[in-house]
């Protein structure tokens, strides 16, 4: 596979053309950034941690039957994927309480919901990513209704997936982010694209409520490369 000219360049990813239209590649690049590009970073070998992470989840979540834009993991910091139109709508999915939904409630991080909760944000970092409804995604032509309900579903699907397979390695799934794009390759049809990693998870140790994911870089908690190694490790054994 011929890697051709550069389509985007994004906070953390390259996304390259391909010699098959059909086909994009993703550098993984270490840069991280956090509170939508205020605060900028670059953790060591985070390319390398994250493609890793995200080809085992796109296989696992593939093998549970959500279809993904994932093809083949083609070196340490590439991936080719199926090239999607991305949705402009972000999909995330709690099951514990952190981050914004703890700020926006005022509650305190940490009370298991009874339910996952479904957040759904417009992806713009000009706005912040700003916290949507249904209603707003359908009316805005962000993304359809039926496009909603397949998201919704998919997403669900995609958390009880990832919360076995983080829970046979001690560690509690509290959220996590999703984005969704149409094939064109395959009439149209929504795949899960994007990536699955600690820079839009949250993983915390069972028991103890280490964190184990880019809190560690956005709060200064230290041991932010070797904590990716870390879930790099757990996930791939
Ligand atoms: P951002 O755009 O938020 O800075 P990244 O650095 O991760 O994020 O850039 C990757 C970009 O590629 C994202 O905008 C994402 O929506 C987009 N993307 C992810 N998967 C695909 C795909 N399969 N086809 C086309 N675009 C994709
Ligand atoms: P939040 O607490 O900031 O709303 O984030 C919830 C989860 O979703 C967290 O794991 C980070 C992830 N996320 C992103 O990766 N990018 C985003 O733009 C948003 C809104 C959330």
């Amino acid at each position: 596979m011929e890697r051709r000219n550069q389509i985007y360049e994004g906070k953390a990813k390259i996304l390259y053309e391909t010699d098959d239209p059909a086909l994009a590649i993703q550098h993984f690049k270490d840069d991280a950034s956090a509170f939508n590009a205020k605060k900028l970073g670059n953790i060591v070998d985070k390319g390398v941690f994250n493609n890793s992470i995200s080809s085992k989840l796109f296989e696992e979540v593939a093998a549970n039957g959500v279809p993904t834009h994932f093809v083949k993991k083609l070196s340490d910091r590439e991936m080719l994927v199926k090239k999607l139109d991305m949705l402009k709508v972000e999909v995330v999915v709690r099951n514990i309480v952190a981050g914004s939904l703890a700020r926006r409630l005022g509650i305190d991080e940490g009370k298991h919901l009874p339910h996952p909760i479904i957040d759904l944000h417009y992806k713009d970092d000009s706005l912040d990513d700003p916290l949507i409804n249904d209603d707003t995604a359908d009316a805005f032509g962000y993304a359809t209704y039926d496009e909603l309900k397949h998201m919704r579903e998919s997403a669900l699907k995609v958390n009880e997936i990832l919360t076995k397979f983080f829970g046979a390695r001690n560690i509690d799934l509290v959220d996590f982010k999703l984005e969704f794009g149409r094939c064109a390759d395959e009439g149209g049809k929504l795949l899960l694209g994007d990536e699955i990693t600690p820079d839009g998870c949250r993983f915390w140790e069972k028991g103890t409520g280490r964190k184990m994911d880019k809190d560690r870089f956005r709060r200064d908690l230290g041991n932010v490369e070797e904590t990716y190694a870390e879930v790099d490790r757990l996930v791939t054994s």
